[in-house]
């Protein structure tokens, strides 16, 4: 029968024999799937495994660095790329989600074709491919793998897609990689975060996206995943976020009367992500939340909550 240990030695040795002292790059994405991945060809070649780490500026609070830090501290040879200011500035103005996610992919395929360039005479491209998006190649969904092939015929393929291929969690369920995860004795808690859209808070700011706008929502964000944690819900929950809308409404603070935003927090079981519920959290903590989130985050005034489930509303407002 199967098991991660037994799945872990072969693996290692077949990816040995495959790649032998040739060099892999890999994007990571701070995700389950392309850490593991990248753990395992860490286990097999070591430092001929080259990591990327792209951080578009929709990624979450503080995560660039301190996921970074924790790819150091397992030993990765990983470089952080902090191309913010690149997606940012050329998804100025735009409203409409597609184009956002289109715009996105490409800045994304760019700065990694140009990271890519750096490590010399790379012969594979590894990617944390895992059976589900073998089979269903989930339209839109994924991670840096999933943005890649829905991009590749843009303006000719790029340096990097022309890389001999491996995957090595092709074959693997959701499961059966965090079992492999804890197997390579990667951190619990990383293995166990939520699943986060590749074009990040991008497709939860609805409408265009400012600088402004997306620390807000950073706050907002954090507030309620630690939030989460600390009332020991976050395991509960297959995947939270918030949502800024693009309405503004009246509130009144002392004396004054304000005219700011409104966000949304969702927060949903699943098992896949196809079809979803919208958690019934506890009271107390949506009260102590939107309190926190109202009073710490400048520039909010309302908090709902979303009691919509999937189908017919999508995980994402966007
Ligand atoms: P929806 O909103 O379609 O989301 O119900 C289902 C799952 O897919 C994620 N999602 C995306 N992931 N790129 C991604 O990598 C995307 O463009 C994208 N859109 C949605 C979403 O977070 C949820 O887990």
């Amino acid at each position: 029968s199967w098991t991660p240990d037994a799945f872990v030695d072969k693996t290692v040795a077949e990816l040995k024999e495959k790649i032998g002292d040739e060099k892999v790059i890999l994007g990571l994405s701070g995700g389950v799937d392309s850490s593991v991945a990248a753990v395992l060809l860490h286990k097999a070649i070591g430092k001929n495994l080259h990591c990327i780490f792209v951080n578009n500026g929709l990624l979450r609070k503080n995560e660039f660095t301190e996921v970074l830090k924790q790819y150091e501290g397992m030993g990765l040879n990983v470089k952080g790329v902090d191309a913010s200011a690149r997606f940012l500035n050329d998804l100025a103005g735009e409203s409409d989600p597609e184009t956002k996610r289109k715009i996105i992919g490409r800045v994304f395929i760019e700065v990694f074709d140009d990271e890519s360039h750096l490590v010399e005479g790379a012969k594979w491209l590894a990617q944390g491919t895992i059976y589900p998006d073998v089979i269903e190649s989930v339209s839109a969904t994924g991670g840096p793998s999933q943005t890649i092939k829905s991009h590749h015929n843009v303006g000719g393929l790029p340096d990097f897609m022309k890389l001999k291929v491996v995957e090595p969690l092709k074959m693997l369920f959701k499961d059966e990689v965090r079992r492999v995860g804890a197997s390579l004795g990667i951190d619990k808690a990383l293995l166990g975060r939520h699943p986060f859209p590749g074009p990040g808070l991008a497709i939860r700011i609805l409408g265009d996206i400012t600088p402004e706008k997306v620390a807000i929502l950073q706050e907002v964000d954090a507030i309620f995943i630690d939030g989460l944690k600390k009332w020991d819900l976050y395991d509960k929950v297959w995947q939270a976020g918030a949502m800024l809308l693009p309405v503004n409404s009246v509130g009144v603070m002392g004396d004054e009367r304000t005219y700011e935003k409104c966000v949304a927090l969702r927060a949903v079981e699943s098992t896949d992500g196809m079809t979803a519920d919208w958690v019934n959290l506890p009271y107390e903590f949506l009260q102590k939340t939107s309190n926190d989130i109202i009073n710490k985050v400048p520039g909010v005034n309302r908090v709902v909550y979303d009691i919509s489930s999937k189908p017919p509303a999508t995980i994402e407002w966007e």
